[in-house]
């Protein structure tokens, strides 16, 4: 080896060490004053979090760090920041935190939400993005036009049972795309056993953000399962059993129906009926994919649908306009129920459709992703191992990109703006996540849930709940979700809106 070669390499390595040691003494992103060791556990709340994660942005700025016993919090507040990290960096931001409780003991961990960053989920994903790309949701608009009927016979029939009735629709449609199982009753068999699993999932395991004594001290999933204070054990393995069984219970249903020749075509029954045949592993996938869904579209769908409500009920103007609009396109009445050719002729609904996203951010924080490697942005070190949360919420709410964004204001969107401006400002960039983890059931839901909308403006009369002494009572949402903006449950009168339109409800043909 030349002297000259030595030099080099001694200099490159000095080069390096200096590097890893400058690296070593960058500051982290600036943050809330944590307290010795504990960090700042007295700072992280429960309910609304993202409000206190947008105080801490107008504070700190574009990216806020704090630590809770160690464990990095990083909240990405905007647009810019959340793109040059989770985007263009998605090769180590795209993992999820490690939880014992809900993945191992509990199951869920090969639910797609739940997988770590790796060949799984990689492999999950692509079979999503067969399943649920643009190009693939037309094949499913018959299916979401049917569905649109029962779900407002529903409405009708339990005005007080809002929720049940666009749990039931996107159950349904779920159940539907993904099996090909047609759900006709409210008490369908399918239909329950995934309703119970999601539910156990959303009010027990993950409530209150998911994290369990056995996430932040892995060594108790040892604990013997009779020791008083291993309860969490005892409830896990129910718990993985009724999630077991709802992942089976319809996989089997598509797999009995495709051997009897039955099965109408599906997310499962295409990928089950590959010309090649699937080996064990992609079996695996499939299967778990196909749960993953249901589960990931219930309380995203039903938050966004109840926004919906309550900016109707608000904003009473916007309501008659939209329904104006519809029945100059559709006949007065209206003459008939939208369809998916209608949209283009439906510009105001279509900015209904995309300000009831950005008013609502039903994922406020989205889901969080965890950092592999440590990494530096302008001058700062964000560790390895932290959790990076997208502030979703300070992006919507940017006053410099949506003026008075408190307002539910539709005309926002009608802004005659060139097509870059209009793509920054779209809030269906930002409401379903950030980079290799973003919500793969975005697609879908540009589909589904504006025809919901569009269906229920054309038939319904939506007012404020009135008391017995029937003065109207205007909604005051609560939130105590700690990931999905959910209101918690509202008064709100639902009726047809016209005498043709209930005769478009109960139409059977
Ligand atoms: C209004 C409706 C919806 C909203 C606002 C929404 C939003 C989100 C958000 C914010 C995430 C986290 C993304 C991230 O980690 O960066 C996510 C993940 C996910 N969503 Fe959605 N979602 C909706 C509906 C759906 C539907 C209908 C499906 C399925 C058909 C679905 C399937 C999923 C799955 C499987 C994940 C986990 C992805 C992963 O971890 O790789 N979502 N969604």
């Amino acid at each position: 080896m030349s002297v000259s070669l030595l030099v080099a390499l001694a200099a490159l390595a000095v080069a390096l060490v200096a590097y890893v040691r400058g690296r070593a003494r960058l500051p982290y992103p600036p943050g809330p004053k944590p307290w010795p060791v504990l960090g700042n556990v007295t700072d992280v709340r429960a309910n609304e979090f993202w409000l206190a994660a947008t105080d801490w942005a107008k504070e700190h700025g574009e990216i806020v760090y704090l630590h809770i016993a160690g464990q990095g919090l990083v909240f990405l507040n905007s647009i810019r920041v959340a793109t040059e990290l989770m985007d263009k960096r998605g090769a180590i931001y795209s993992d999820r935190a490690p939880l014992v409780m809900a993945g191992e003991l509990c199951g869920a961990g090969d639910m797609v939400a739940f997988t770590r960053y790796g060949p799984v989920s990689r492999r999950q994903r692509r079979l999503m993005s067969l399943g649920l790309s643009k190009a693939s949701i037309p094949a499913y608009h018959p299916l979401i036009a049917s569905s649109t009927r029962p779900f407002l016979r529903n409405v009708l029939a339990s005005p007080d049972d809002f929720v049940g009735a666009v749990r039931r629709y996107a159950g349904g449609l779920n159940l539907n795309v993904v099996y090909g199982l047609e759900v006709t009753r409210n008490d369908d068999p399918y239909l329950m056993k995934v309703e119970g699993a999601t539910d156990l999932l959303a009010n027990h395991i993950t409530s209150g953000g998911g994290i369990w004594a056995v996430d932040i001290l892995p060594f108790l999933k040892h604990l013997p399962d009779w020791l008083p204070g291993a309860g969490f054990k005892r409830k896990a393995a129910i718990w993985k059993k009724e999630i077991f069984e709802s992942v089976d219970f319809p996989y089997n249903a598509v797999k009995a129906n495709i051997a009897t020749g039955t099965a109408v075509p599906s997310f499962c029954s295409t990928l089950l009926q590959q010309p090649d045949g699937l080996s064990e592993l992609d079996e695996f996938d499939v299967k778990w994919t196909a749960n993953s869904m249901y589960a990931a579209s219930m309380d995203t769908t039903i938050t966004t649908a109840q926004h919906f409500l309550l900016a109707m009920l608000a904003y009473p103007e916007h309501l008659k306009r939209a329904q104006a609009e519809i029945d100059s396109a559709l006949g007065s009445g209206p003459g008939r129920l939208p369809t998916f050719e209608d949209r283009p002729m439906l510009p105001f609904v279509e900015a209904v459709f995309a300000e009831t996203m950005r008013w609502a951010v039903p994922v406020p924080l989205a889901l969080p992703h965890r950092l592999t490697e440590d990494d530096v942005f302008e001058g700062k070190l964000i560790p390895k191992g932290s959790l990076i949360f997208a502030n979703v919420w300070a992006m919507l709410r940017d006053p410099e990109v949506y003026p008075e964004p408190d307002v539910f204001n539709p005309e926002r969107f009608l802004e005659k703006v060139d097509d870059a401006t209009a793509r920054l400002r779209d809030p269906r960039g930002y409401v379903f996540g950030f980079g290799r983890r973003k919500c793969p059931g975005a697609h879908l839901v540009e589909s589904s849930v504006w025809l919901l909308f569009a269906a229920m403006l054309a038939t319904l009369d939506i007012s404020p709940a009135v008391d017995a002494e029937g003065h109207p009572r205007h909604p005051v949402p609560v939130f105590d979700n700690s990931v999905f903006r959910t209101p918690n449950p509202f008064g709100v009168t639902l009726r047809p809106r016209s005498e043709q339109a209930r005769r478009l409800i109960e139409d059977d043909t």
